[in-house]
């Protein structure tokens, strides 16, 4: 049915006006959008929800078997899709231009190593990032949490590299409750610290003596309350955890008293902290009514730092190495969209993939963007079909010094 159909009844005065009459508001409300809330996905982009979490290995979740409890990460990916055999890069800088650009780092001149607090380097600004193509395709962007990507010009910040707002802190490391980073400027000889925390651009100083994850879960299931639902979201949930410092608030050490390896104890009450988060953002978007329509990716950036309470096994290696356990990285898609749930999929990915596969549910384009490393994987993780991708690039770094004792 449609205005042709109407069209095609017969013209002027007659006995079938008032059939006209009567048909035209009901044609007219089949035009109309629906109601906001009302659909799961009729249609409609997707929300996308990325949640990065840092640093956390592959034995360090529930659903791998970990001795830390991570029930709300458990159901999630039970009801969803288990990452298998994904790939991330062994590193922050680079696993998380990777996510944004699409594209090896080896083209960004990011291979080596990560960006450090004083170097003067950032993605490259003719690269056209996964918060613009999704802006162009007509979502409201929102980040909030670590960047890494750069912060030596405002042309690299998050709000000028295509998210509408942004909150958090732009380098790699801090204190979870001060939000300072000390760093040693060899130049000079000295240590020298600074606060790293940003409302949108402007230095954010009220939050002092507040865990980090527990202002940004404030901040994103605001952002989720405040967001109308008929505007396709995008948010992207950085997370401090489970980087070191080891710092959480003392409840949460408790349930883990009989971990004797302090650093281990410590970490298992980070995970805790951060698996409450995820379950506070997840009914966020329930009760908003946005859970219906959204696609949720949980991801770790690298694998887990062994010298800072992480634990990979069985994998070997670490953060830093390409051996499995720097690379091989904890992650599941969850959402009532997938069309099949509740399995583990075992096919190739990389976290080069999302760029293309998130910009195509967002029904997006790509064409704006440079030659992509990535491939679209939606159907990989949805309905099994094979992965486009049959081999992945770790990295090509001349300079690159292996650190693993392993
Ligand atoms: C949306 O989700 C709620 C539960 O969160 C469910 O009760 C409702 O039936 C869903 N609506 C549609 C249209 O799928
Ligand atoms: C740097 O300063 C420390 C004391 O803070 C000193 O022990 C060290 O020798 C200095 N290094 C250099 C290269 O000057």
């Amino acid at each position: 049915m449609g205005p042709r159909s109407a069209a095609s009844l017969p013209r002027g005065p007659g006995p079938r006006r008032p059939l006209l009459l009567a048909v035209l508001p009901l044609l007219l409300l089949l035009l109309l959008p629906p109601p906001p809330g009302s659909d799961a996905g009729a249609g409609r982009p997707p929300h996308l929800v990325f949640v990065l979490a840092d640093d956390l290995g592959w034995n360090d979740v529930g659903f791998h078997g970990s001795e830390i409890h991570t029930p709300h990460l458990d159901a999630l990916a039970a009801a969803g899709v288990l990452l298998d055999n994904y790939y991330t890069q062994p590193l922050c800088t680079p696993s998380r231009s990777q996510l944004l650009t699409g594209r090896y780092q080896i083209h960004t001149g990011l291979q080596h190593q990560i960006i450090w607090p004083c170097q003067p380097s950032c993605i490259p600004l003719d690269e056209k990032l996964l918060p613009q193509l999704l802006k162009e395709a007509g979502y409201a962007t929102h980040m909030v949490g670590k960047w890494h990507l750069g912060m030596y010009r405002k042309e690299c910040l998050p709000t000028r590299r295509g998210f509408d707002t942004y909150f958090g802190y732009l380098l790699g490391s801090e204190d979870y409750y001060s939000h300072e980073r000390c760093t040693l400027i060899n130049a000079l000889n000295v240590t020298r610290c600074a606060l790293d925390f940003r409302d949108d651009e402007e230095v954010a100083t009220g939050y002092k003596n507040m865990y980090s994850t527990n202002v940004f879960t404030e901040r994103a299931t605001t952002l989720i309350t405040n967001h109308p639902p008929e505007k396709p979201l995008f948010l992207y949930l950085a997370l401090q955890s489970v980087h070191e410092p080891l710092q959480v608030p003392k409840e949460y050490l408790k349930p883990y008293d009989f971990i004797q390896d302090k650093n281990r104890h410590y970490y298992a009450g980070m995970v805790s902290l951060m698996d409450e988060a995820v379950g506070t953002v997840t009914t966020a978007l329930k009760s908003r009514g946005l859970w219906n329509n959204t696609v949720f990716i949980f991801s770790t950036d690298n694998g887990g730092q062994t010298l800072a309470g992480g634990n990979n096994w069985p994998l070997r290696g670490r953060k830093w190495s390409l051996w499995e356990g720097g690379v091989r990285g904890v992650g599941f898609v969850a959402g009532p969209l997938l069309k099949r749930r509740g399995v583990k999929n075992r096919e190739l990915i990389h976290i080069s993939d999302w760029l293309p596969t998130l910009v195509k549910l967002a029904g997006g384009s790509t064409e704006g963007t440079k030659p992509l490393d990535g491939f679209d994987v939606w159907k990989t993780i949805s309905e099994g079909s094979p992965s486009p991708r049959v081999e992945l690039l770790h990295n090509i770094d001349p300079n690159f010094v292996d650190v693993s004792p392993w």
